[in-house]
Protein backbone atom coordinates (compact mmCIF):
# COMPACT_ATOMS: atom_id res chain seq x y z
CA UNK A 1 0.00 0.00 0.00
CA UNK A 2 1.08 3.33 -0.79
CA UNK A 3 2.26 5.06 2.28
CA UNK A 4 0.34 8.32 3.36
CA UNK A 5 2.85 9.96 5.18
CA UNK A 6 4.79 10.19 1.35
CA UNK A 7 1.34 10.85 -0.65
CA UNK A 8 0.89 13.69 1.60
CA UNK A 9 4.54 15.12 1.53
CA UNK A 10 4.05 14.74 -2.18
CA UNK A 11 0.88 17.57 -2.03
CA UNK A 12 2.28 19.45 0.13
CA UNK A 13 6.01 20.00 -1.34
CA UNK A 14 4.17 20.81 -4.59
CA UNK A 15 1.61 23.67 -3.72
CA UNK A 16 3.89 25.28 -1.64
CA UNK A 17 6.07 25.55 -4.65
CA UNK A 18 3.47 27.05 -7.02
CA UNK A 19 2.40 29.06 -4.09
CA UNK A 20 5.20 31.16 -4.40
CA UNK A 21 4.40 34.65 -5.52
CA UNK A 22 0.60 34.85 -4.70
CA UNK A 23 0.99 35.19 -0.72
CA UNK A 24 -0.76 38.43 -0.90
CA UNK A 25 -4.26 36.43 -2.82
CA UNK A 26 -7.65 37.04 -0.55
CA UNK A 27 -8.39 33.68 -0.07
CA UNK A 28 -4.46 33.07 1.71
CA UNK A 29 -6.08 36.09 3.55
CA UNK A 30 -9.59 35.00 4.36
CA UNK A 31 -8.59 31.14 5.06
CA UNK A 32 -5.37 31.73 6.54
CA UNK A 33 -5.44 30.92 10.25
CA UNK A 34 -4.26 34.16 12.64
CA UNK A 35 -3.45 31.84 16.06
CA UNK A 36 -2.37 28.17 15.01
CA UNK A 37 1.06 27.26 14.03
CA UNK A 38 1.55 27.05 10.52
CA UNK A 39 4.38 26.14 8.77
CA UNK A 40 4.92 26.36 5.41
CA UNK A 41 4.17 22.35 5.56
CA UNK A 42 3.22 19.62 7.15
CA UNK A 43 3.53 17.27 10.37
CA UNK A 44 5.53 16.63 13.29
CA UNK A 45 8.72 15.67 13.92
CA UNK A 46 10.15 15.89 17.79
CA UNK A 47 8.43 18.74 19.89
CA UNK A 48 10.39 18.43 22.70
CA UNK A 49 10.66 21.30 26.03
CA UNK A 50 14.84 21.51 26.59
CA UNK A 51 16.78 24.25 28.64
CA UNK A 52 13.69 26.63 29.23
CA UNK A 53 12.24 26.88 25.16
CA UNK A 54 9.81 24.25 23.39
CA UNK A 55 11.00 23.10 20.03
CA UNK A 56 9.47 22.33 17.54
CA UNK A 57 10.71 20.10 14.33
CA UNK A 58 8.79 19.72 11.05
CA UNK A 59 8.88 18.39 7.65
CA UNK A 60 10.13 20.74 5.04
CA UNK A 61 12.21 21.20 1.27
CA UNK A 62 13.42 23.95 0.88
CA UNK A 63 13.78 24.16 -2.40
CA UNK A 64 9.90 23.46 -2.84
CA UNK A 65 10.69 21.98 -6.69
CA UNK A 66 9.41 18.80 -6.26
CA UNK A 67 9.04 16.23 -3.91
CA UNK A 68 12.48 15.59 -2.28
CA UNK A 69 15.09 16.90 -0.67
CA UNK A 70 13.20 16.46 2.86
CA UNK A 71 14.63 18.56 5.98
CA UNK A 72 13.78 19.29 8.90
CA UNK A 73 12.45 22.95 10.41
CA UNK A 74 13.21 23.87 13.20
CA UNK A 75 11.06 26.71 15.39
CA UNK A 76 11.33 27.47 19.19
CA UNK A 77 9.00 29.10 21.65
CA UNK A 78 8.81 30.17 25.08
CA UNK A 79 4.96 29.41 25.14
CA UNK A 80 3.83 27.22 22.42
CA UNK A 81 1.83 29.82 20.92
CA UNK A 82 4.52 32.65 19.59
CA UNK A 83 7.49 31.17 17.49
CA UNK A 84 10.66 31.85 15.99
CA UNK A 85 11.72 30.01 12.86
CA UNK A 86 15.63 29.58 13.62
CA UNK A 87 17.59 27.45 10.09
CA UNK A 88 17.22 24.09 9.15
CA UNK A 89 18.11 21.45 11.95
CA UNK A 90 18.54 18.32 9.60
CA UNK A 91 19.17 17.66 6.08
CA UNK A 92 19.21 15.05 3.43
CA UNK A 93 23.12 14.97 2.96
CA UNK A 94 24.29 11.59 3.82
CA UNK A 95 24.04 8.22 2.01
CA UNK A 96 21.88 6.77 4.99
CA UNK A 97 19.37 9.90 4.53
CA UNK A 98 20.00 10.99 0.92
CA UNK A 99 16.37 10.30 -0.03
CA UNK A 100 14.57 12.17 2.88
CA UNK A 101 15.28 12.75 6.66
CA UNK A 102 11.41 11.89 7.25
CA UNK A 103 9.63 12.13 10.79
CA UNK A 104 11.63 10.99 14.19
CA UNK A 105 11.36 11.62 17.89
CA UNK A 106 13.63 13.56 20.08
CA UNK A 107 14.80 11.94 23.96
CA UNK A 108 16.46 13.85 26.51
CA UNK A 109 19.20 12.16 27.99
CA UNK A 110 20.62 11.36 31.70
CA UNK A 111 22.99 14.76 31.55
CA UNK A 112 20.39 16.85 29.79
CA UNK A 113 21.62 15.91 26.58
CA UNK A 114 18.55 15.98 23.92
CA UNK A 115 19.36 13.40 21.03
CA UNK A 116 16.97 13.18 18.07
CA UNK A 117 16.23 9.42 16.72
CA UNK A 118 14.58 9.62 12.73
CA UNK A 119 14.06 7.64 9.55
CA UNK A 120 16.29 8.74 6.41
CA UNK A 121 15.53 7.31 3.11
CA UNK A 122 18.28 6.34 1.94
CA UNK A 123 20.71 5.87 -1.24
CA UNK A 124 18.45 3.16 -2.25
CA UNK A 125 15.14 4.70 -1.10
CA UNK A 126 15.37 2.30 1.95
CA UNK A 127 13.48 3.61 5.12
CA UNK A 128 16.17 3.20 7.55
CA UNK A 129 16.64 4.90 11.35
CA UNK A 130 19.21 7.10 12.14
CA UNK A 131 20.49 9.21 15.12
CA UNK A 132 21.60 13.11 14.89
CA UNK A 133 23.25 15.25 18.14
CA UNK A 134 23.29 18.68 18.94
CA UNK A 135 26.61 20.41 17.47
CA UNK A 136 26.81 22.76 20.05
CA UNK A 137 24.61 22.11 23.80
CA UNK A 138 25.99 25.59 24.94
CA UNK A 139 24.09 27.23 22.39
CA UNK A 140 20.49 27.43 23.65
CA UNK A 141 18.48 27.60 20.49
CA UNK A 142 20.03 23.88 19.24
CA UNK A 143 20.52 25.54 16.12
CA UNK A 144 22.87 22.85 14.53
CA UNK A 145 22.67 19.04 14.46
CA UNK A 146 25.42 16.35 14.11
CA UNK A 147 24.69 13.47 12.22
CA UNK A 148 27.57 10.84 13.18
CA UNK A 149 29.43 8.69 10.51
CA UNK A 150 28.01 5.66 12.02
CA UNK A 151 24.67 5.83 10.79
CA UNK A 152 22.20 4.38 10.00
CA UNK A 153 21.46 2.70 13.16
CA UNK A 154 18.90 -0.08 12.09
CA UNK A 155 17.92 -1.13 8.56
CA UNK A 156 14.97 -2.94 7.69
CA UNK A 157 15.96 -6.85 7.30
CA UNK A 158 14.14 -10.24 7.68
CA UNK A 159 10.50 -9.62 7.87
CA UNK A 160 10.29 -5.49 7.57
CA UNK A 161 9.47 -4.42 4.53
CA UNK A 162 12.34 -1.22 4.31
CA UNK A 163 9.31 0.82 2.42
CA UNK A 164 6.84 0.61 5.91
CA UNK A 165 9.74 1.38 8.77
CA UNK A 166 9.50 4.11 9.82
CA UNK A 167 8.80 7.07 12.45
CA UNK A 168 10.87 6.07 15.82
CA UNK A 169 9.18 6.82 19.18
CA UNK A 170 11.05 8.89 22.02
CA UNK A 171 12.56 6.33 23.88
CA UNK A 172 12.26 5.22 27.28
CA UNK A 173 14.27 3.95 30.01
CA UNK A 174 12.89 0.85 31.45
CA UNK A 175 14.16 -1.04 34.90
CA UNK A 176 16.81 -3.09 33.67
CA UNK A 177 18.50 0.22 32.73
CA UNK A 178 18.05 -0.19 29.05
CA UNK A 179 16.56 2.24 26.20
CA UNK A 180 13.58 1.11 24.32
CA UNK A 181 11.68 2.94 21.53
CA UNK A 182 8.85 2.13 19.30
CA UNK A 183 9.17 2.19 15.25
CA UNK A 184 6.21 1.89 12.89
CA UNK A 185 5.84 -1.11 10.79
CA UNK A 186 4.02 -3.45 8.64
CA UNK A 187 4.55 -7.35 9.50
CA UNK A 188 2.57 -9.88 7.80
CA UNK A 189 -0.32 -7.41 7.25
CA UNK A 190 -0.45 -6.27 10.56
CA UNK A 191 -0.20 -2.47 11.84
CA UNK A 192 2.75 -3.36 14.39
CA UNK A 193 4.88 -1.21 16.41
CA UNK A 194 7.98 -2.75 16.63
CA UNK A 195 10.43 -2.76 19.76
CA UNK A 196 14.14 -2.13 20.32
CA UNK A 197 16.50 -2.01 22.97
CA UNK A 198 19.72 -0.72 23.58
CA UNK A 199 21.84 -0.17 26.46
CA UNK A 200 23.36 3.46 25.00
CA UNK A 201 21.53 4.73 22.91
CA UNK A 202 23.27 3.92 19.28
CA UNK A 203 23.27 0.19 19.59
CA UNK A 204 19.84 -1.52 19.07
CA UNK A 205 18.18 -4.68 18.70
CA UNK A 206 15.24 -6.05 18.62
CA UNK A 207 13.30 -7.71 20.61
CA UNK A 208 11.17 -10.77 20.13
CA UNK A 209 8.13 -9.19 20.66
CA UNK A 210 6.58 -6.08 19.70
CA UNK A 211 5.43 -3.59 22.01
CA UNK A 212 1.76 -4.41 20.18
CA UNK A 213 0.09 -5.14 17.13
CA UNK A 214 -3.03 -5.61 15.68
CA UNK A 215 -5.00 -7.09 12.52
CA UNK A 216 -7.58 -4.03 13.02
CA UNK A 217 -6.47 -2.76 9.35
CA UNK A 218 -3.42 -3.91 6.94
CA UNK A 219 -2.19 -0.54 6.64
CA UNK A 220 0.79 0.57 8.41
CA UNK A 221 0.82 2.22 12.12
CA UNK A 222 2.86 5.88 11.10
CA UNK A 223 4.01 8.23 14.09
CA UNK A 224 3.18 5.27 16.85
CA UNK A 225 3.56 7.34 20.79
CA UNK A 226 3.78 5.48 24.62
CA UNK A 227 3.74 7.03 27.39
CA UNK A 228 2.49 6.83 30.87
CA UNK A 229 -0.60 9.38 32.46
CA UNK A 230 -1.01 9.39 36.24
CA UNK A 231 -4.55 7.63 37.15
CA UNK A 232 -5.07 10.68 39.46
CA UNK A 233 -4.82 14.16 38.77
CA UNK A 234 -3.93 16.25 35.64
CA UNK A 235 -0.46 16.36 35.86
CA UNK A 236 2.17 14.58 33.09
CA UNK A 237 4.71 12.14 33.37
CA UNK A 238 8.44 11.69 31.96
CA UNK A 239 7.85 8.80 29.47
CA UNK A 240 10.39 7.12 31.09
CA UNK A 241 8.01 7.06 34.57
CA UNK A 242 6.38 3.61 35.44
CA UNK A 243 4.71 2.59 38.47
CA UNK A 244 1.50 1.41 40.20
CA UNK A 245 0.35 4.71 40.07
CA UNK A 246 0.02 4.70 36.01
CA UNK A 247 -1.42 3.47 32.82
CA UNK A 248 0.17 3.72 29.82
CA UNK A 249 -1.16 4.66 26.17
CA UNK A 250 -0.67 3.56 23.42
CA UNK A 251 -1.27 5.32 20.06
CA UNK A 252 -1.09 4.77 15.97
CA UNK A 253 -1.73 6.87 13.08
CA UNK A 254 -3.85 4.90 10.60
CA UNK A 255 -2.22 5.93 7.14
CA UNK A 256 -5.50 4.07 5.41
CA UNK A 257 -8.04 5.91 7.69
CA UNK A 258 -5.98 9.22 8.18
CA UNK A 259 -6.86 9.25 12.25
CA UNK A 260 -5.02 8.75 15.47
CA UNK A 261 -5.82 5.76 17.61
CA UNK A 262 -5.28 4.96 21.18
CA UNK A 263 -5.61 2.31 23.66
CA UNK A 264 -5.60 2.65 27.42
CA UNK A 265 -3.33 -0.20 29.15
CA UNK A 266 -0.64 -1.79 31.41
CA UNK A 267 2.98 -1.56 30.24
CA UNK A 268 3.88 -5.63 31.49
CA UNK A 269 7.77 -4.53 31.94
CA UNK A 270 9.01 -8.26 32.17
CA UNK A 271 7.50 -8.97 29.22
CA UNK A 272 8.02 -5.92 27.55
CA UNK A 273 4.84 -5.78 25.60
CA UNK A 274 1.93 -2.86 26.02
CA UNK A 275 -1.36 -4.96 27.62
CA UNK A 276 -4.37 -3.38 26.75
CA UNK A 277 -7.24 -3.07 29.30
CA UNK A 278 -9.68 -3.81 26.22
CA UNK A 279 -7.83 -4.84 23.15
CA UNK A 280 -11.08 -4.01 21.09
CA UNK A 281 -11.57 -0.92 22.00
CA UNK A 282 -9.40 1.67 20.13
CA UNK A 283 -10.29 5.04 21.16
CA UNK A 284 -10.19 8.27 19.14
CA UNK A 285 -8.23 11.30 20.01
CA UNK A 286 -10.00 13.55 17.59
CA UNK A 287 -13.14 12.30 15.45
CA UNK A 288 -12.53 15.28 12.35
CA UNK A 289 -9.59 16.02 10.69
CA UNK A 290 -6.62 15.53 12.65
CA UNK A 291 -3.21 13.07 12.42
CA UNK A 292 0.06 12.11 12.91
CA UNK A 293 -0.06 13.54 16.51
CA UNK A 294 3.07 13.29 18.72
CA UNK A 295 2.73 14.27 22.39
CA UNK A 296 6.09 14.93 24.63
CA UNK A 297 6.46 15.91 28.35
CA UNK A 298 6.78 19.31 29.41
CA UNK A 299 9.05 19.36 32.46
CA UNK A 300 8.85 23.40 32.80
CA UNK A 301 4.97 22.82 33.34
CA UNK A 302 4.77 19.17 34.37
CA UNK A 303 1.96 18.28 31.92
CA UNK A 304 1.94 16.52 28.80
CA UNK A 305 1.67 17.66 25.73
CA UNK A 306 -0.59 16.42 22.42
CA UNK A 307 0.04 18.27 19.14
CA UNK A 308 -1.20 16.89 15.92
CA UNK A 309 -1.52 18.27 11.80
CA UNK A 310 -4.58 19.36 10.33
CA UNK A 311 -4.94 18.64 6.62
CA UNK A 312 -6.60 20.93 4.06
CA UNK A 313 -10.22 19.91 2.91
CA UNK A 314 -9.87 22.25 -0.39
CA UNK A 315 -8.99 21.55 -3.43
CA UNK A 316 -5.52 21.29 -5.41
CA UNK A 317 -6.24 24.44 -6.79
CA UNK A 318 -7.31 26.56 -3.90
CA UNK A 319 -3.98 25.28 -2.40
CA UNK A 320 -1.87 26.68 -5.38
CA UNK A 321 -4.11 29.60 -4.89
CA UNK A 322 -3.47 29.78 -1.07
CA UNK A 323 0.10 29.21 -1.42
CA UNK A 324 0.10 26.77 1.87
CA UNK A 325 -1.38 23.63 2.52
CA UNK A 326 -1.38 21.97 6.16
CA UNK A 327 -1.57 23.79 9.85
CA UNK A 328 -1.12 22.38 13.65
CA UNK A 329 -3.82 22.12 15.84
CA UNK A 330 -3.66 24.40 19.01
CA UNK A 331 -1.20 22.45 21.20
CA UNK A 332 -3.16 20.43 24.11
CA UNK A 333 -2.90 19.27 27.35
CA UNK A 334 -3.70 15.93 27.80
CA UNK A 335 -4.51 13.56 30.90
CA UNK A 336 -6.45 10.88 32.35
CA UNK A 337 -10.18 10.71 32.85
CA UNK A 338 -11.31 10.08 36.41
CA UNK A 339 -13.50 7.28 34.84
CA UNK A 340 -9.92 5.68 33.47
CA UNK A 341 -11.43 4.92 30.69
CA UNK A 342 -10.74 7.56 28.62
CA UNK A 343 -8.01 10.81 27.92
CA UNK A 344 -9.45 14.44 28.07
CA UNK A 345 -7.58 17.06 25.77
CA UNK A 346 -8.01 20.62 26.14
CA UNK A 347 -6.34 23.33 24.60
CA UNK A 348 -3.37 24.52 26.84
CA UNK A 349 -3.03 27.38 29.09
CA UNK A 350 -1.57 29.59 26.87
CA UNK A 351 -3.76 30.04 23.90
CA UNK A 352 -5.87 32.18 26.81
CA UNK A 353 -2.95 34.89 26.22
CA UNK A 354 -4.84 36.04 23.00
CA UNK A 355 -8.45 36.22 24.52
CA UNK A 356 -9.37 40.09 23.56
CA UNK A 357 -13.09 41.98 24.49
CA UNK A 358 -14.69 39.16 26.69
CA UNK A 359 -17.95 39.01 26.88
CA UNK A 360 -20.60 36.85 28.61
CA UNK A 361 -23.99 35.84 28.68
CA UNK A 362 -25.75 34.31 32.08
CA UNK A 363 -29.18 32.30 31.93
CA UNK A 364 -30.22 32.32 28.41
CA UNK A 365 -33.20 30.66 27.57
CA UNK A 366 -33.20 28.84 23.63
CA UNK A 367 -36.55 28.01 23.59
CA UNK A 368 -37.86 25.69 20.49
CA UNK A 369 -37.04 27.22 17.50
CA UNK A 370 -34.56 29.84 18.64
CA UNK A 371 -32.05 31.87 17.08
CA UNK A 372 -29.51 33.77 18.84
CA UNK A 373 -26.56 35.92 17.61
CA UNK A 374 -23.79 36.07 19.68
CA UNK A 375 -22.67 39.56 19.18
CA UNK A 376 -19.50 41.57 20.00
CA UNK A 377 -16.68 38.88 19.13
CA UNK A 378 -15.24 38.37 15.96
CA UNK A 379 -16.50 35.61 14.84
CA UNK A 380 -13.85 34.44 12.27
CA UNK A 381 -11.36 34.25 15.20
CA UNK A 382 -12.71 33.28 18.70
CA UNK A 383 -12.74 30.75 21.72
CA UNK A 384 -16.28 30.44 22.73
CA UNK A 385 -17.20 28.84 26.05
CA UNK A 386 -20.70 27.78 26.68
CA UNK A 387 -22.63 24.77 29.00
CA UNK A 388 -26.58 23.87 27.89
CA UNK A 389 -28.27 22.40 30.78
CA UNK A 390 -31.45 20.71 30.20
CA UNK A 391 -34.62 20.99 32.23
CA UNK A 392 -36.12 17.85 31.52
CA UNK A 393 -34.67 14.55 29.69
CA UNK A 394 -38.45 13.40 29.84
CA UNK A 395 -38.33 13.82 26.13
CA UNK A 396 -35.34 12.63 24.80
CA UNK A 397 -35.84 10.55 21.66
CA UNK A 398 -35.48 6.22 22.35
CA UNK A 399 -32.67 5.03 20.79
CA UNK A 400 -32.11 2.61 18.21
CA UNK A 401 -29.18 0.45 19.17
CA UNK A 402 -28.73 -0.64 15.80
CA UNK A 403 -27.60 2.86 14.80
CA UNK A 404 -25.23 3.24 18.09
CA UNK A 405 -22.19 1.94 16.03
CA UNK A 406 -21.54 4.93 13.53
CA UNK A 407 -22.48 8.27 15.06
CA UNK A 408 -21.02 10.18 12.15
CA UNK A 409 -23.41 8.45 9.83
CA UNK A 410 -26.01 9.41 13.07
CA UNK A 411 -25.30 13.19 12.36
CA UNK A 412 -25.51 13.10 8.28
CA UNK A 413 -28.62 11.31 8.85
CA UNK A 414 -30.20 13.97 11.68
CA UNK A 415 -28.61 17.08 10.83
CA UNK A 416 -29.12 19.80 12.69
CA UNK A 417 -32.93 20.88 11.32
CA UNK A 418 -33.74 17.61 11.96
CA UNK A 419 -36.17 17.97 15.32
CA UNK A 420 -36.39 15.52 18.37
CA UNK A 421 -37.39 16.01 21.67
CA UNK A 422 -34.35 17.17 23.05
CA UNK A 423 -31.67 18.95 20.57
CA UNK A 424 -30.43 19.47 17.95
CA UNK A 425 -28.79 22.31 19.42
CA UNK A 426 -25.50 24.13 19.96
CA UNK A 427 -23.70 26.69 17.84
CA UNK A 428 -23.36 27.83 13.95
CA UNK A 429 -20.04 28.58 13.45
CA UNK A 430 -18.79 30.67 10.42
CA UNK A 431 -21.95 31.26 9.22
CA UNK A 432 -23.04 34.19 6.32
CA UNK A 433 -25.75 36.82 7.06
CA UNK A 434 -28.33 34.95 5.06
CA UNK A 435 -27.26 31.72 6.74
CA UNK A 436 -26.78 30.08 3.11
CA UNK A 437 -23.46 29.09 4.78
CA UNK A 438 -22.93 27.69 8.06
CA UNK A 439 -21.09 25.23 9.95
CA UNK A 440 -23.61 23.69 12.79
CA UNK A 441 -21.84 22.36 15.81
CA UNK A 442 -24.16 20.76 17.82
CA UNK A 443 -25.88 17.50 20.18
CA UNK A 444 -28.44 15.47 20.24
CA UNK A 445 -29.72 13.62 23.29
CA UNK A 446 -31.40 10.07 23.53
CA UNK A 447 -32.63 7.63 26.12
CA UNK A 448 -31.21 4.00 25.86
CA UNK A 449 -32.97 2.28 28.18
CA UNK A 450 -31.83 3.44 31.85
CA UNK A 451 -28.96 5.70 30.39
CA UNK A 452 -29.07 9.09 28.04
CA UNK A 453 -26.69 9.06 25.17
CA UNK A 454 -25.15 12.56 23.74
CA UNK A 455 -24.22 12.65 20.52
CA UNK A 456 -21.96 15.18 19.18
CA UNK A 457 -22.15 16.33 15.22
CA UNK A 458 -19.66 18.32 13.46
CA UNK A 459 -21.55 19.07 10.31
CA UNK A 460 -19.79 20.65 7.31
CA UNK A 461 -22.12 20.02 4.72
CA UNK A 462 -23.46 23.34 4.72
CA UNK A 463 -20.55 25.27 5.34
CA UNK A 464 -19.34 26.43 1.93
CA UNK A 465 -21.75 26.72 -1.09
CA UNK A 466 -17.78 26.26 -3.17
CA UNK A 467 -18.62 22.94 -4.82
CA UNK A 468 -15.03 21.66 -4.85
CA UNK A 469 -14.66 21.82 -0.77
CA UNK A 470 -14.69 18.36 0.89
CA UNK A 471 -17.60 18.92 3.40
CA UNK A 472 -17.88 15.79 5.90
CA UNK A 473 -20.19 15.48 8.69
CA UNK A 474 -18.09 13.97 11.74
CA UNK A 475 -19.71 12.53 15.08
CA UNK A 476 -19.07 10.96 18.18
CA UNK A 477 -20.87 10.11 21.05
CA UNK A 478 -19.59 11.37 24.30
CA UNK A 479 -18.76 9.50 27.48
CA UNK A 480 -20.85 10.65 30.27
CA UNK A 481 -23.61 10.52 32.34
CA UNK A 482 -26.28 12.70 31.37
CA UNK A 483 -28.81 12.26 33.95
CA UNK A 484 -25.98 13.04 36.93
CA UNK A 485 -23.90 15.85 35.46
CA UNK A 486 -26.93 17.58 34.54
CA UNK A 487 -24.91 19.45 31.81
CA UNK A 488 -22.84 19.43 28.72
CA UNK A 489 -20.26 22.05 27.72
CA UNK A 490 -18.43 22.86 25.04
CA UNK A 491 -15.19 24.65 24.19
CA UNK A 492 -14.86 26.00 20.27
CA UNK A 493 -11.70 27.51 19.20
CA UNK A 494 -12.57 29.35 15.24
CA UNK A 495 -9.75 30.26 13.33
CA UNK A 496 -10.80 31.75 9.77
CA UNK A 497 -10.74 28.07 7.74
CA UNK A 498 -10.04 25.43 11.12
CA UNK A 499 -12.44 24.77 13.69
CA UNK A 500 -11.31 23.12 17.03
CA UNK A 501 -14.38 21.76 19.22
CA UNK A 502 -13.94 20.17 22.66
CA UNK A 503 -17.22 18.32 24.06
CA UNK A 504 -17.81 17.44 27.35
CA UNK A 505 -14.97 19.04 29.33
CA UNK A 506 -12.63 17.58 26.71
CA UNK A 507 -13.66 14.35 26.28
CA UNK A 508 -14.83 14.05 22.57
CA UNK A 509 -12.50 16.45 20.07
CA UNK A 510 -13.55 17.05 16.35
CA UNK A 511 -11.26 19.51 14.42
CA UNK A 512 -13.02 20.49 10.96
CA UNK A 513 -11.83 22.48 8.19
CA UNK A 514 -14.08 24.28 6.65
CA UNK A 515 -13.82 27.34 3.34
CA UNK A 516 -16.60 29.53 3.12
CA UNK A 517 -17.04 31.88 -0.21
CA UNK A 518 -18.71 34.60 2.05
CA UNK A 519 -15.48 35.05 3.28
CA UNK A 520 -14.48 36.31 0.27
CA UNK A 521 -16.73 39.90 0.81
CA UNK A 522 -18.49 39.21 3.95
CA UNK A 523 -18.31 39.37 7.29
CA UNK A 524 -18.91 36.20 9.90
CA UNK A 525 -21.75 35.47 12.65
CA UNK A 526 -21.99 33.42 14.99
CA UNK A 527 -25.15 31.71 16.91
CA UNK A 528 -27.04 29.74 19.45
CA UNK A 529 -29.25 27.90 18.17
CA UNK A 530 -31.94 25.13 19.55
CA UNK A 531 -34.06 23.30 16.97
CA UNK A 532 -35.24 20.59 19.97
CA UNK A 533 -39.05 20.38 21.07
CA UNK A 534 -38.00 21.30 24.41
CA UNK A 535 -36.43 24.51 25.98
CA UNK A 536 -32.45 24.43 26.36
CA UNK A 537 -30.98 26.50 29.16
CA UNK A 538 -27.26 28.58 28.85
CA UNK A 539 -26.34 29.49 32.33
CA UNK A 540 -23.42 31.00 31.04
CA UNK A 541 -21.75 31.57 27.79
CA UNK A 542 -17.82 33.55 27.47
CA UNK A 543 -16.51 34.14 24.74
CA UNK A 544 -13.34 36.52 23.08
CA UNK A 545 -11.69 37.62 20.24
CA UNK A 546 -8.36 35.93 19.63
CA UNK A 547 -5.17 38.05 19.15
CA UNK A 548 -2.68 36.95 16.04
CA UNK A 549 0.01 34.65 17.15
CA UNK A 550 3.40 36.21 16.29
CA UNK A 551 5.10 33.25 14.20
CA UNK A 552 7.72 35.24 13.08
CA UNK A 553 9.57 36.00 16.14
CA UNK A 554 13.40 36.95 15.81
CA UNK A 555 15.24 34.14 18.36
CA UNK A 556 16.10 37.47 20.25
CA UNK A 557 13.19 38.35 21.27
CA UNK A 558 12.34 35.07 23.01
CA UNK A 559 13.91 36.85 25.95
CA UNK A 560 16.28 33.61 26.75
CA UNK A 561 20.16 34.23 27.40
CA UNK A 562 22.32 33.35 24.21
C1 LIG B 1 28.37 27.39 20.85
O1 LIG B 1 27.32 28.23 21.26
C2 LIG B 1 27.74 29.32 22.07
C3 LIG B 1 26.47 30.02 22.57
O2 LIG B 1 25.64 30.38 21.52
C4 LIG B 1 28.63 30.22 21.25
O3 LIG B 1 29.07 31.29 22.05
C5 LIG B 1 29.82 29.43 20.73
O4 LIG B 1 30.58 30.21 19.86
C6 LIG B 1 29.33 28.19 19.98
N1 LIG B 1 30.46 27.37 19.62
C7 LIG B 1 30.69 26.99 18.38
C8 LIG B 1 31.88 26.13 18.16
O5 LIG B 1 29.97 27.33 17.45
C1 LIG C 1 -19.24 39.04 -3.22
O1 LIG C 1 -19.44 40.32 -3.77
C2 LIG C 1 -19.75 40.31 -5.17
C3 LIG C 1 -19.89 41.72 -5.61
O2 LIG C 1 -18.91 42.51 -5.08
C4 LIG C 1 -21.02 39.53 -5.42
O3 LIG C 1 -21.26 39.46 -6.81
C5 LIG C 1 -20.88 38.14 -4.87
O4 LIG C 1 -22.10 37.47 -4.99
C6 LIG C 1 -20.47 38.20 -3.43
N1 LIG C 1 -20.23 36.83 -3.00
C7 LIG C 1 -20.74 36.37 -1.89
C8 LIG C 1 -20.44 34.95 -1.59
O5 LIG C 1 -21.41 37.03 -1.14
Amino acid sequence: MESCCRYCLVWVFFFLFLGYGVESSLANKVYRTAYHFQPPKNWINGPMYYNGLYHFFYQYNPNAAVWGNIHWAHSVSVDLINWAPLDLALAPTAQFDINGVFSGSATILPGDTPVILYTGADSNDQQVQNIAFPANLSDPFLRQWTKPDFNPLLVAVNDIDSAEFRDPTTAWLAEDGRWRIAIGALIENRGTALLYRSADFVHWERADSPLHSSSISSSMWECPDFFPVLLKGREGLDTSADSEEVKHVFKMSLSAENSDHYMLGKYDQAKDIFVPDDCRRWLTYDHGKFYASKSFFDSKKKRRILWAWVTECDSESDDVAKGWAGIQTVPRTIWLDSSEKQLLQWPVEEVESLRRNEIHLHDLELKPAALYEIKGVKASQADVEVDFELPSLERAQPFDPSRAVDAAKLCSQEDASVQSGIGPFGLLVLASENMEEQTAVYFRIYKDKHKFKVLMCSDQRRSSLRPEIDKQVYGVFLDMDLGKEGKISLRTLIDHSVIENFGGEGRACITARVYPEFFLNASTHLFLFNNGLDSVMVPRLKAWDMAKARLNLKDKDLGVEN
